[in-house]
């Protein structure tokens, strides 16, 4: 492994690796009866507890020295003065100016962006009370009762998740629906479930050009004038779109004034406080949203100005970064407890693996070292019926976040104690495992045979020393969620620094595009026209066979 580290940092983090590898979290937390307060912040509604990691101060101190060496202060102030640091695109890297709640500007050559940010929240902003005091009406006159997004990856996943989220805030004489699939059945089952008179689709694309995205609003722009009779004029009252490209907005047919815009300084997958999050705001209101900004706005201010040992985001990072590039962890867990987060680990799922899933460093030279984790989760307390044995005693380390909020917004008999006993006892019982002389007493107290004792002890053994964050929040509300996304977003920029990669570009999704493009043209002619390894050919021929006979 060669990060870019001094060989000072670099060996003294390796001895210090060597020395803790031996050590169990069981042995550090009986040494240390602190470590929760020495491990853990508290800041606005949220604590998080880092205490159940493999580390100690010495790992911790000697983790921030990586902050000094990737001038991460410098580098924060670049991303929010605007310089261009997604430098193979050159862009700068502004999500923070969507959610700049101070008056304080923020400059792109030369121009104050946060005019253009203001006009475009005024702008959502009297859209969403014309559509929910139901001002704004149907072709025919019918008040907005459906909401329709139609996106795909960062004009998808933050507002579905978010209005998932934030469910209780959500206006109960709307429903919001998502279409993201170029699978005719998402588009489909969604145009069913709608009516259409009462509909109004928000195609949200960046670049406008995306294949899924166009033709999911083709096939509904369809459906809506057929209903209509042939009324293209329909289109007008149900169709706004949210665009950097104002030129394939207008070609699809979309007037301009029903566009909300955005800029290329925002990255796809951190868009969600820009107009991609129009659909929140007809779901929410104008008046969450802004809260919804505002928590995110406290956690840049929390990242920008806090002393590194005491900063949320940074420590997420240096935990990860710990985990992936000493002890060998591939992966990384998310684990709401908390049902309406159950699209959190989707949308961090882009939001890392879209960043740091790279292996070109800054200098155009390809890694020797391990860079993004693949993320994955799912709410508790379903995932422990499912995928926590192997947390628990399988082959692979898993760190893990697990996150609830102190209070339900759904306080029915015990479930929320039941659901936060089973948080506690997962993170518990991850970090301590249960030893040999455990597991034979619990079974001897069980009046077992020796012979079985001695059988199945080897299977009700936990290794333990599985390593965990956790989040407690007070509440998820709007202003909760802001920050804890904020914070994924910078504890991602600051790994991103540690690999020396570029985490805003993605040009590893581009290969597949092109190459379906060609595919395409070669089914929909129904002959191959391309080179193709014999793997591909044979199944695009057996598709070609099978489709002949069957349609
Ligand atoms: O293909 C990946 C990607 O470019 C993502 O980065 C982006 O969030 C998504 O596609 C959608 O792009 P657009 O908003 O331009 O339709």
């Amino acid at each position: 492994m060669n990060i870019p580290l001094s060989p000072r940092l670099a060996n003294a983090l390796e001895e210090h690796y060597k020395r803790l590898s031996s050590v169990h979290l069981r042995t550090l937390f009986q040494s240390d009866p602190h470590r929760f307060e020495k491990f853990s912040i508290c800041w606005n509604e949220f604590l998080f507890d880092y205490s159940k990691n493999i580390i100690t101060e010495e790992t911790i101190s000697l983790l921030l020295q990586l902050t000094t060496e990737v001038n991460l202060s410098e580098n924060i102030e670049k991303m929010f003065m605007g310089q261009r640091i997604n430098f193979t695109e050159n862009r700068p890297v502004l999500h923070i100016a969507l959610r700049n709640r101070s008056e304080q500007p923020i400059y792109v050559d030369g121009h104050n962006v946060m005019e253009d940010v203001k006009k475009v929240l005024e702008k959502m902003k009297a859209f969403s009370e014309d559509i929910r005091s139901q001002r704004w009406r149907g072709h025919s006159g019918k008040p907005i009762k459906h909401i329709v997004n139609i996106g795909i990856g960062g004009s998808d996943l933050g507002p579905r998740m978010v209005t998932r989220a934030l469910t209780p805030y959500g206006n109960k004489e709307i429903k919001v629906h998502f279409v993201s699939n170029i699978d005719g059945t998402d588009i489909e089952e969604v145009l069913k479930a709608v009516e259409l008179d009462s509909t109004l689709f928000i195609v949200s694309s960046k670049t406008f050009t995306t294949k899924e995205t166009l033709t999911n609003a083709q096939t509904a722009r369809k459906k809506l004038v057929d209903y209509f009779g042939g009324e293209t004029k329909a289109v007008e009252k149900h169709f706004v779109a949210v665009s950097t490209n104002e030129k394939a907005v207008k070609d699809f047919g979309i007037d301009p004034k029903n566009m909300f815009e955005f800029w290329d300084w925002v990255g796809g997958r951190f868009s969600l406080w820009s107009a991609i999050g129009l659909s929140i705001v007809l779901y929410i209101g104008m008046d969450n949203f802004e809260e919804l900004l505002y928590g995110a706005y406290l956690a840049d201010s929390h990242f920008r100005n806090t002393p590194y040992e005491k900063n949320i985001p940074v420590i997420m990072a240096l935990l990860g970064f710990w985990y992936g590039n000493y002890f060998g962890a591939e992966t990384y867990g998310i684990f709401p407890y908390d049902q309406y987060l159950e699209l959190l680990p989707n949308y961090l799922q882009q939001l890392y693996m879209e960043s740091n899933g790279k292996r070109i460093n800054k200098e155009g030279k390809v890694v020797n070292y391990q860079t993004g984790p693949i993320l994955w989760g799912n709410p508790g307390t379903n995932g422990q019926h499912s995928f926590f044995q192997l947390l628990h005693q399988g082959t692979h380390l898993v760190p893990a976040d697990f996150i609830a909020p102190i209070e339900t917004h759904n306080p029915i008999g015990n479930h929320h104690l039941i659901l936060l006993a089973n948080f506690f006892a997962q993170t518990e019982a991850l970090m301590k495992g249960k030893t040999e002389q455990e597991a034979m007493e619990e079974m001897q107290k069980e009046n077992l045979t020796p012979e079985t004792i001695a059988r199945l002890l080897p299977h009700k053994t936990f290794p333990g020393n599985r390593p965990s964050n956790s989040f407690l929040i007070k509440k998820i509300t709007p202003r909760t969620l802001g920050s804890l996304i904020a914070f994924y977003e910078h504890s991602i920029f600051v790994q991103g620094l540690l690999w020396n990669i570029n985490s805003f570009d993605q040009w590893g999704v581009e290969l597949g595009k092109q190459l379906a493009v060609k595919v395409e043209k070669e089914l929909s002619q129904g002959s191959l026209l391309f080179e193709h390894d014999c793997s591909t050919k044979g199944l695009i021929e057996y598709y070609m066979k099978e489709a002949r006979k069957n349609f």
